[in-house]
């Protein structure tokens, strides 16, 4: 993973509202199409409206042209590692390729790297559609 991803992902971090949780997440994005989109989570006072950074950083990615992720990385101000939630490794899976990394990091790096089959073994995905 590029130091520029990384730096991105701390960088979306700073975006977060969080009000509620106390509990920023930063996202960042390498697309197919090189450019690198960035999400926070952004929580509401109607606690099950708020988005995680991933899913921002997704719709960010959707609405910027990428189709698909090369690299995710994903950084939590109070937790090293942070996993994706169940509903972030869905929405994950939905553009993810065979060579897609998932990068989870902390304020000294990347502290893990997975692939898309390790986040989500099994995933529900648009072959299952027929
Ligand atoms: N959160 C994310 O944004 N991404 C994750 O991978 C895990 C959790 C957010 C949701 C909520 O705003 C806060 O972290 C606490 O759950």
């Amino acid at each position: 993973m590029s130091q520029e991803l990384y730096d991105a992902a701390v960088a979306a971090m700073a975006f977060s509202h969080s009000p509620y949780s106390h509990f920023p997440v930063g996202a960042a994005i390498r697309a197919d199409d090189g450019q690198v989109y960035r999400g926070a989570n952004i929580e509401n006072a109607a606690y099950p409206e708020g988005l995680c950074a991933e899913a921002t950083a997704i719709a960010n990615m959707v609405m910027g042209g990428g189709k698909a992720i090369a690299e995710i990385a994903v950084i939590a101000e109070k937790l090293a590692k942070c996993p994706p939630c169940g509903g972030c490794r869905q929405k994950i899976a939905e553009f993810a390729t065979l060579g897609t990394r998932i990068y989870l990091c902390d304020a000294d790096g990347i502290q893990a790297a997975l692939t898309m089959d390790e986040l989500l073994p099994g995933a529900f995905d648009k072959s299952a559609l027929g």
